[in-house]
Order: C-alpha cells, then structure tokens, then sequence
C-alpha cells in the first residue's frame, strides 16, 4: 500500500536478542538419523539458539531494551507497542502488555499481532499506518519467537529447522516523503492453514490429554507443499514490489528476507536479478526464528556497518496462513 498522508515512518532505531545457547546440526545426529551435510543443503543452517528457561517476553524484551541501550530512547515516551509473536507467553494477556511493564512504558498501548513467518513485516506496516496518521510518534515494533516451546524435538522434518530470537525497531514520522517505509505488499490465504499450523490450545481443540497424546501442541509442517508456495509467493512479490516502484536490480541495495531455507531466499534474491552479495542472511546461525528474523538480520547488517543511509531495502517473507509480502524501506539513519 502507498501512503498519501503527510508522514512517513522511518525506522530510527533497531535492536536484537539471542540466548546464548547454541544447539548445532550435530546435536540432533546424535538421537535422530539426520546429519550436518543433509541439514545444511536443504535449509542452509548450522546451528541455531535455544532459550531454555523463559518466555518470548524474555526475547522481546531483550531486544527492546537493546534499542534502547542503543538509542537513548526512554520508555515513557513509546506509545505503542507490537509484537508479532505465535509463541505469546499465554493466548492472553498479549505479551505486548508483558513487555510495558518489564520496560516501564507507562504511557504506551499496545497489542500482539499474529502472522507467523510474515510477522514482522505485517507489524512494520501497521506500526507505519500509526505513525502515518498523525496520532503517534513513537512506535516500536517487535518479532519475538520462542519457537522452541513449539518444536517437537523428536520430529527430524520440523526440529532442525527453528530457532529463538527477537528483534525490535522504533518507527518514528518523517515529512520527508523520500524516505523511510516507502511501499508494502501483503497478501493472506487461509487455503494454506492445512499445510502450516498448531492445532492444539486454541478454542478449535482446547487442551486435553488427548490433545497432547496426538502431539496437537507442536508445529505441523508440510514441508515440500510450503516450500513450492513460499517459493513463488516470495519470489514473485519481491520482484512485484520493484515493478511498481521503478526500481532496477542495481536500485536495490539489500533483500532483507524471511529466513526459512536459504534455498527459498536464493530463488527470490535470482528473481529479483540480485546477487547473493546483496543478500542479509543469519540463517546460517539462528535457522528459522519466523518473527525474529527479519528484524534481527537487518539488525545485525546495519551495527555491520554494511546498511548506509539511503539504501533501498526490499523486506520479503511468507509463512503459515499462508501470510506473505514484500515491503520497501528506504534506511534512513547513518
Ligand atoms: O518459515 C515458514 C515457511 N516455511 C518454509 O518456508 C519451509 C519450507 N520447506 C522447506 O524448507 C523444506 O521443505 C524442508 C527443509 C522443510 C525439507 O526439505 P525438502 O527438500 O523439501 O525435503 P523433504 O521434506 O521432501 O524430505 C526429503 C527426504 C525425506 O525422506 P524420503 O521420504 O525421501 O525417504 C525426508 O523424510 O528427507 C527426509 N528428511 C530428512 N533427512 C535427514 C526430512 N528431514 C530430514 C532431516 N534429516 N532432518
């Protein structure tokens, strides 16, 4: 969507959390029949971190008062808080409340967003819709995944795929129309909810014992189905959002995209006529964090030194829903 209001958002501030354990591919070939090199051509993952005690609130709030740290942002003066989560500490309260009060923004609102692997970009976009109207001037976005409370560790096709992480921008107006979240493309298709999903705790089948016998608390994933899909879904709106905006290959800076198998990524990056040297990728070292990793990679990149005011970032994910988008951002700190 464009926005034809007098305020952008531009993203002044970025922050990140990882626990510090780390699980590795070998860790998984010592109780599965997987192994490294299987792992590594098909996902392009070698480890990935594991938070073993505590919550998403943990990671997000960890990330939030790593943009803090970083920014010298005070938390009352946030007045809204996102977190794009499917791992919520509890289905209610949202852990965005969890989050004030950990931080002490006293003067914020704020709610959870639920768009699995396109999270991020789902929340981004709303947070710039906020800050577009007029009404706010401090919004902080964050993707937070706990996925390890989700992942059945004895289920080689899902396990090695998910890690924890979180990751946080703070969105603030600009009157400079040139830069900031220029343009979004997302998209949402229920016909996918049977490929991609957690069946148990919500009201279609509350817990029971039989719930948990049928192991309806863990992440079902097929993968090869999601993968055609996510393949197309991010390959073509990545190149759609170029088309729409006049942007060429050598326009683009960075693809900042969800990160759930580097060969999805390489396809999207071979659509968009980039190289893999324009690129961000961590998945090598988180695997896939679904609302953590566009964040945190972008993150990562810019404390880098590799993100220059004025790069043109193409945001890109696709996950369970299936929810999927592309998104472009114009970076406008130094
Ligand atoms: O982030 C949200 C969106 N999610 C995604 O984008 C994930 C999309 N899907 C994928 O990334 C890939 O489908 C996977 C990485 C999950 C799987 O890769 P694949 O190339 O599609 O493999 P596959 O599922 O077709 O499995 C091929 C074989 C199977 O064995 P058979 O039936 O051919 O004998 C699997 O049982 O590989 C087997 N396999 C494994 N072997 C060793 C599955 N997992 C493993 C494993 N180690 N961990």
């Amino acid at each position: 969507m464009t926005n034809a209001t007098k305020y952008n958002a531009r993203v002044t501030g970025v922050g990140m959390y990882v626990p510090d354990e780390v699980l590795d591919n070998d860790y998984f070939a010592k109780y599965l029949d997987t192994n490294d090199e299987w792992i590594v051509t098909r996902t392009g993952i070698k480890e990935r971190r594991i938070l073993r005690n505590g919550a998403t609130s943990d990671l997000a709030t960890g990330a939030l008062k790593d943009l803090m740290a970083t920014t010298g942002l005070n938390p009352e003066e946030i007045d809204v808080i996102i977190v794009a989560t499917v791992t919520p500490d509890m289905l209610f309260p949202a852990t965005a409340a969890l989050v004030q009060e950990r931080v002490g923004a006293t003067n914020a609102w704020g709610f959870d967003l639920s768009a699995a692997c396109s999270g991020f970009l789902f929340a981004l976009q709303t947070g710039a819709n906020f800050i577009a109207s007029g009404a706010y001037k401090k919004v902080v976005v964050i993707g937070a995944d706990k996925m390890s409370a989700i992942v059945d560790y004895t289920d080689r096709n899902t396990c090695i795929l998910f890690g924890d992480a979180a990751g946080a921008f703070l969105l603030e107006p600009t009157e400079d129309k040139s830069t900031g979240i220029l343009d979004s493309i997302l998209h949402i298709d229920g016909s996918g909810a049977d490929y991609l999903n957690m069946k148990g705790g919500g009201s279609l089948n509350p817990p029971t014992h039989e719930t948990v016998d049928a192991k309806m608390h863990y992440i079902y994933q097929e993968g090869k189905a999601v993968y055609k899909r996510a393949v197309l879904g991010m390959a073509e709106v990545s190149a759609e959002i170029m088309e729409k905006n006049g942007l060429k290959s050598e326009d683009v800076a960075w693809l900042a995209p969800h990160q759930a198998n580097l060969r999805i990524i390489d396809s999207t990056a071979n659509r968009m006529g980039i190289g893999m040297d324009k690129v961000m990728l961590n998945i090598e070292r988180y695997g896939n964090t679904t609302s953590g990793t566009i964040p945190t990679v972008i993150t990562e990149y810019y404390r880098a030194g590799k993100v220059k005011k004025g790069d043109n970032i193409i945001l890109a994910a696709f996950g369970a829903g299936f929810t999927w988008g592309s998104m472009w951002l114009k970076w406008s700190i130094d």
